[in-house]
């Protein structure tokens, strides 16, 4: 058998890397595969054995061998990051909103924010629901769902926590407008104004925001774009300063991508314990990994953590609805939620409590997965293709965001910054996110975030064609 399943295997890469075979694509199964070749199954196995290590297919099982996102050997990851780590006021965040409404103009296409394209959204089950709500409960979509929210909601979305292994019921969920609002409730109801907060750096600018709007001090923390935040620099900045807590995106972080292993949640979990720092674990995109296995969460291991999420990337933003779960804090939230805003619209509650009870979610995530996928490889072969030699870039297994580290040898004298090449790129109707937006002390000028969320056309392809222009002359104009 030895050569035979390695000759199979082979001639399988061969058609995954001519396209024969797509991401998301089933391949024969054994006996099929055993019959088409004229070969043993045990034949057959060995080789998708072989694919699977190699990470070419997945091995799912009562369903079958997928191919797998592939992963692009010939670029290197970012490095892990080295900011200073002390705490620190915000600085900068007013250029995301600028940003934010330039790119959402008419005939723009958006590769920078971290939504999925209205391409692969669900519109026309969100669209059903919608109706099913207004028309079923018609006086109850028109009266105040006060905090905690939906009932039904919550307690679909409890049943869900419980099969990732939290210890949750509905009485712990509060319903808010989407992930922000969660992550700010949560900041509010434990800190007060000058306390420090430990984050991954770069993180997601929207945290920054928060942290800059309560008055609090950021402490940027090492991340790698695999591995996560860097457990041994937080325990380090645990020992040095008075963190009050820790928020980690733990699965498909934005931007890095990084996951955190069980193994690591369970560090982290233990390492805030042992501190005495509250852990936020913020898991929006934990529902889009490419593989059919969810990610596990850190709320598993400690029911201390302070859980927050949103459908906005899973499902649709424009819903904004979110959550946060927590025994401890759930009436804290409840009553700051209320003050804040009184309620989420109760037609969106009841349209997504159906959403998640007839399965449309389900079937919607296992569609989006292989979408999602295949076009984040579609935008890394079209980096590879335009954008300069020398460039790093991460490969997440889920979500949608890329984050791209431009090469900076050889640039010199007048400081390079992303943020110049967004505004050019805005001026022919571009819009990508630039580093400095993600750290509280505006470092990563060199870096970039790309959103790769929906299906890839010839207009993606131009686009990045172009942007691949725009930082090649922008690098030579510093040089
Ligand atoms: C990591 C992370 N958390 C929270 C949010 C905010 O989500 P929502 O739109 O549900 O408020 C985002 C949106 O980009 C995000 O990337």
């Amino acid at each position: 058998m030895g050569n035979l399943y390695q000759q199979i295997a082979n001639e399988i890469i061969t058609q995954i890397n001519t396209g024969l075979y797509q991401v998301g694509d089933k391949l024969p199964g054994v006996r099929a595969a055993s019959l088409q070749r004229g070969v043993s199954p045990a034949t057959i196995v060995a080789a998708y054995d072989m694919l699977a290590n190699g990470r070419y297919i997945e091995l799912r099982p009562r369903s079958g061998c997928y191919v797998s996102s592939p992963i692009h050997p010939d670029f290197l990851a970012p490095a892990i990051s080295q900011p200073a780590m002390t705490p620190r006021n915000v600085v900068g965040q007013e250029l995301v909103l600028q940003l934010a409404q330039q790119s959402q103009k008419a005939g723009v296409i958006n590769l920078g924010a971290a939504v999925p394209d209205v391409s692969i959204l669900p519109t026309l089950a969100i669209e059903k629901s919608i109706v099913k709500a207004a028309r079923l409960e018609r006086l109850r979509v028109c009266s105040y769902e006060f905090p905690p929210g939906n009932l039904e909601l919550r307690r679909l979305i409890a049943k869900r926590m419980a099969q990732l292994g939290c210890n949750i019921t509905y009485e712990d969920i509060v319903i808010t407008n989407g992930c922000q609002e969660a992550l700010l409730l949560t900041l509010k109801a434990i800190t007060k104004p000058g306390d420090t907060i430990a984050i991954e750096s770069p993180t997601y600018y929207g945290l920054l925001q928060i942290i800059e709007n309560l008055g609090l001090k950021a402490i940027e923390i090492p991340t790698d774009s695999e591995q996560g935040i860097s457990l041994e620099a937080l325990q380090l900045a645990c020992e040095h300063f008075p963190i009050k807590a820790c928020l980690v995106v733990s699965n498909f972080s934005n931007p890095m991508g990084a996951s955190l292993s069980d193994q690591q949640k369970k560090a982290l979990v233990s390492l805030c314990k042992k501190a005495r720092i509250r852990l936020i674990e913020d898991d929006i995109y934990g529902d889009l990994g490419f593989n059919s296995q969810r990610p596990s969460v850190c709320s598993r291991f400690d029911d201390k953590v302070i859980y927050c999420s949103s459908f906005s990337k899973s499902l649709a933003p424009g819903l904004r609805v979110g959550w946060v779960a927590s025994k401890q804090l759930a009436s804290t939230i409840e009553q700051l939620k209320f003050m804040s805003n009184s309620a989420l619209p109760t037609i969106v509650q009841v349209a997504v409590a159906d959403i998640l009870a007839s399965g449309k979610y389900e079937r919607h995530l296992r569609a989006v997965r292989s979408k999602l996928a295949k076009s984040m490889h579609e935008m890394i072969v079209a980096i590879e293709r335009y954008f300069p030699a020398e460039t790093r870039i991460t490969q997440p297994q889920g979500g949608f965001i890329l984050w791209v580290e431009l090469p900076l040898a050889g640039v010199k004298g007048k400081k390079f910054d992303s943020f110049n090449i967004a505004l050019q790129a805005l001026n022919e109707n571009i819009a990508i996110t630039p580093g400095k937006l993600f750290s509280a002390a505006q470092k990563y000028q060199h870096c970039l975030r790309l959103s790769s969320g929906g299906d890839w056309t010839p207009r993606k392809e131009k686009a990045l064609k172009r942007l691949g222009e725009l930082i090649k002359d922008e690098l030579k104009a510093h040089s």
